[in-house]
C-alpha cells in the first residue's frame, strides 16, 4: 500500500463543549468530543491525515456509501487510571480487524502507522474527555466509507477514514433480556458476518425492533441454515455457563471475532474456569434451563463489556436465569476491567499506554 506523508495537520477548535457534558450521567455514544481525525484515500493512496474541529462532512449524493454501502467500522475504548494516565486495550487487534473488514468490502486497507499515529494524536488532544466515573470510558469509533462517486455498482476510488470519540457510560441500562431468533438471520456462510460492516447492523434493526416490541433488548442470532445453534447477539458475542463449564460458539465467517470474547477465554483459562468452544444448540440450553443446570448467560463486547442476561425467550416461553453471588460474569468482568483501567498486573501485554 503506497502511503503519502503521515504528518498530521492539526486545526484546533476555538471552543470546547466539555463543560456542557454531565460526566456523571453519560449515556452510550451520544456526545462527541471537540475534534476528529480525517484521512483521505485518493489516487491509490491514503494521504492528508488531519485533525479538525468535530464537524459535519459534506458528500456528493452520488458517493458510493449511499448506494452500495461500502462502510466498515471498529469499536474501541480509552480508559483513565487513578493517576490520570490513559490506556487502550489491544488496539492492534482492532486495526487488524478493520483491515479484515476492509478486504471483504473491497475497501483499501489502512496501514497500521496511519491508524495508530492518528488515534494517538487525537487521544493526546482529547485526554481530558476520558471519563473517570466508574463504568465509564471514552468510546472510540474508527470508520472507513466510500466517498468516491458513481452509480456504477463497483468499488469506489475514494474513501475517508475518520476517528471520533464519545465519552460513554454503560451500553445497557438495567437487566438484559434476549430473544432467540427463529426466522431472521444476521449472516450466512460466505457472507460478511465476520466483518464489522455497517450493513450487518442495518439488517438487524428490523428483527431487533420486533423483539423490542415483545419486551426484549436484543436478539440472539442462530445459524441461518437450521436456526438450531446459538451464534451471537447484535453487538456482543455470547457465553453460556452450563454446570461449571463456560461455553461459547466457535467463530466462523458468520460471526464477529470479538476481542472481548478471546480475552475472556484466556482469562477464564488462567483463572481455572473450564471453557469449551463448540457449537451450542438452542435445545441444549432450553433443556439446561429446565433442569436447573443453566447457570449463566452473558454477552461480551467492547461496548457491552460483560453484560449478564437475566432472561431469554424462545418459542413463546421466557426462561429466567438465577442471580449468582460469585458469577463467572462478575469474576471475569472484574479481571478484564482491572486490566483495562490499570488496576492489576497485565500478564498478557494487552494494555497499551497512550
Ligand atoms: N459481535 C458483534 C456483532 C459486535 O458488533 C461486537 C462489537 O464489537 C462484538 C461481537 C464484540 O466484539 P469486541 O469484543 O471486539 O468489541
Ligand atoms: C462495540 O462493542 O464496540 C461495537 O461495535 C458494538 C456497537 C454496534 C455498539
Amino acid at each position: 500500500m503506497e502511503v503519502a506523508s503521515r504528518k498530521i495537520n492539526v486545526e484546533k477548535s476555538k471552543t470546547t463543549k466539555i463543560n456542557d457534558v454531565d460526566f456523571d450521567n453519560l449515556k452510550f455514544g451520544s456526545v462527541y468530543t471537540d475534534h476528529m481525525l480525517v484521512c483521505d484515500y485518493k489516487n491509490g493512496r491514503w494521504e492528508n491525515p488531519k485533525i479538525t474541529p468535530y464537524q459535519p462532512i459534506s458528500l456528493n449524493p452520488a458517493s458510493k456509501i449511499f448506494h452500495y454501502g461500502q462502510s466498515i467500522f471498529e469499536g474501541m475504548k480509552a480508559y483513565k487510571d487513578a493517576n490520570g494516565e490513559a490506556w487502550l486495550f489491544r488496539p492492534l487487534d482492532n486495526h487488524k480487524r478493520l483491515n479484515i473488514s476492509a478486504r471483504r468490502l473491497a475497501i483499501p486497507e489502512i496501514p497500521q502507522e496511519h491508524f495508530m499515529e492518528g488515534l494517538t494524536a487525537l487521544l493526546n488532544l482529547e485526554k481530558d474527555w476520558i471519563p473517570t466515573t466508574p463504568g465509564s470510558s471514552l468510546y472510540i469509533r474508527p470508520f472507513i466509507f466510500a466517498s468516491g462517486e458513481g452509480f456504477h455498482a463497483s468499488p469506489a476510488d475514494e474513501y475517508k477514514f475518520i476517528i471520533c470519540f464519545a465519552p460513554s457510560g454503560p451500553y445497557f441500562s438495567g437487566k438484559v433480556s434476549v430473544l432467540i431468533e427463529e426466522k431472521y438471520s444476521r449472516s450466512a456462510n460466505g457472507g460478511v458476518g465476520y466483518a464489522k460492516a455497517g450493513g450487518n447492523y442495518a439488517g438487524q434493526f428490523y428483527p431487533t425492533q420486533l423483539a423490542i416490541e415483545k419486551g426484549y433488548n436484543q436478539v440472539i442470532w442462530t445459524d441461518d441454515n437450521t436456526h438450531e445453534y446459538i451464534e451471537e447477539a447484535g453487538a456482543m458475542n455470547i457465553f453460556i455457563r452450563i454446570g461449571d463449564t463456560l461455553l461459547t460458539g466457535p467463530t466462523s465467517d458468520r460471526i464477529l471475532d470479538g476481542i472481548t470474547r478471546k480475552s475472556i477465554l484466556e482469562l477464564a483459562n488462567v483463572q481455572g474456569i473450564k471453557t469449551e468452544v463448540r457449537k451450542i444448540s438452542v435445545s441444549e440450553v432450553v433443556e439446561a434451563a429446565k433442569s436447573g443446570t443453566l447457570k449463566e448467560m452473558f454477552g461480551a463486547g467492547t461496548a457491552a463489556v460483560i453484560s449478564p442476561i437475566a432472561t431469554f425467550g424462545y418459542q413463546g416461553t421466557n426462561y429466567d436465569l438465577p442471580e449468582l453471588p460469585d458469577s463467572y460474569a462478575s469474576q471475569l468482568k472484574k479481571s478484564i476491567t482491572d486490566i483495562q483501567y490499570n488496576k492489576s498486573e497485565d500478564k498478557f501485554g494487552w494494555r497499551h499506554k497512550v
